[in-house]
């Protein structure tokens, strides 16, 4: 199937392509950038392409991974992939908003009863849709890379929907992550990654929802002394491409690439919740933050609270693929 959406956009972009790279200019080079560090499951995933394109496909592509926002933060790395300044992005859905909005659908809260079901969905029809809903900006999505389920932080004990009143927390730029925390009370504030573990120092805002990778990553917890195990929400991305670029590449350079990149897509999907599970650990032995479970009633309250949001968000989403994305629980 991966492959056959492949084949199917590059025949339909075919007449538009940029015209083809000599080979023999020396390796093409792929530039690749994200936010967050190198020991996470996207920063794995970089890496692991890196060196899987340096072992197989030496002299002829040359990957470059940039982590941390080093290039460029998650505001500019969007225009920068279309102005073919970056060639691979692997933005979580959250971050497409502005241009798209059905891949709002990752992020409505309690829709995916585990990491088991966002998988299950990604593989379905609906969502092999969704890789092409970048078409009309000249973005191509070659795979979905998980991160994890997102835990609540905050300076102050989370247990109830209305412990959360009146707190500010951070939040990406997405319309439904504000509906879901003004659902519960709270004011949230848009901030690109790279600002959140100094926002929450400064007290710019009191909490945060991430999965338990990126907050270890950032240090977060040094500065959230409350983690509530909430596994409200998804944390997943599109690694998405130029077309022009990518269609630039020949064939062959590039039916061994799309080989690579699936195998290491299966490999950032088969580990991200052990790598999640790793930090888990870790935050809890670092002793800094107080860890919150929910017993069965108390996670319900959060999902009645924040349920109505569907509701709002299913015009821009579309019932139908709300519905295809539910269907993929077991409980239900
Ligand atoms: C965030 O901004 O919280 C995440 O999208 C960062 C990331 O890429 O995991």
């Amino acid at each position: 199937m991966f492959r056959s959406c492949l084949a199917a956009l590059g025949a339909a972009l075919f007449l538009t392509a940029a015209p083809v790279m000599a080979a023999e200019e020396g390796p093409i080079v792929i530039k690749f950038a994200h936010v967050v560090a190198d020991d996470t499951p996207k920063g794995k995933g970089a890496l692991l392409l890196k060196q899987l394109v340096e072992e197989r496909m030496a002299g002829k592509i040359k990957v470059e991974v940039y982590p941390n926002s080093t290039l460029v933060g998650d505001a500019e790395e969007m225009q920068a992939l279309f102005d073919n300044k970056v060639q691979l992005l692997a933005p979580s859905m959250s971050k497409f908003a502005p241009y798209t909005k059905k891949l709002q659908v990752f992020d409505l809260p309690f829709l995916f009863d585990d990491a088991e079901a966002l998988q299950r969905f990604q593989k379905r029809e609906a969502a092999r849709q969704l890789l092409h809903s970048m078409a009309e900006h000249g973005v191509y999505g070659l795979a979905y890379w998980n991160n994890g389920l997102k835990q609540l932080s905050a300076t102050v004990p989370l247990r109830k929907p209305s412990d959360a009143a009146g707190l500010k927390f951070r939040i990406q730029p997405s319309p439904v992550l504000e509906a879901q925390f003004a659902a519960v009370g709270a004011q949230s504030v848009v901030l690109p990654f790279a600002k959140v573990y100094e926002s929450l120092k400064g007290g710019v805002v009191q909490g945060a929802e991430n999965p338990w990778s990126n907050i270890l990553s950032q240090n977060m917890h040094s500065v959230q002394p409350y983690i509530t195990e909430s596994n409200h929400g998804v944390l997943d991305y599109m690694l998405i491409t130029n077309n022009e670029f990518w269609l630039s590449m020949p064939f062959a350079v590039r039916s061994e690439l799309e080989g690579i990149i699936l195998e290491v897509t299966q490999a950032v999907n088969r580990e991200a919740a052990a790598v999640n599970r790793r930090d888990r650990d870790r935050i809890l032995a670092s002793g800094s933050s107080q860890l919150i479970t929910l017993t069965p009633d108390e996670r319900q309250a959060w999902r009645e609270q924040m349920l109505p949001v569907w509701k709002s968000y299913e015009a821009d989403i579309g019932a139908d693929l709300i519905r295809a994305a539910m269907t993929v629980n077991r409980r239900r």
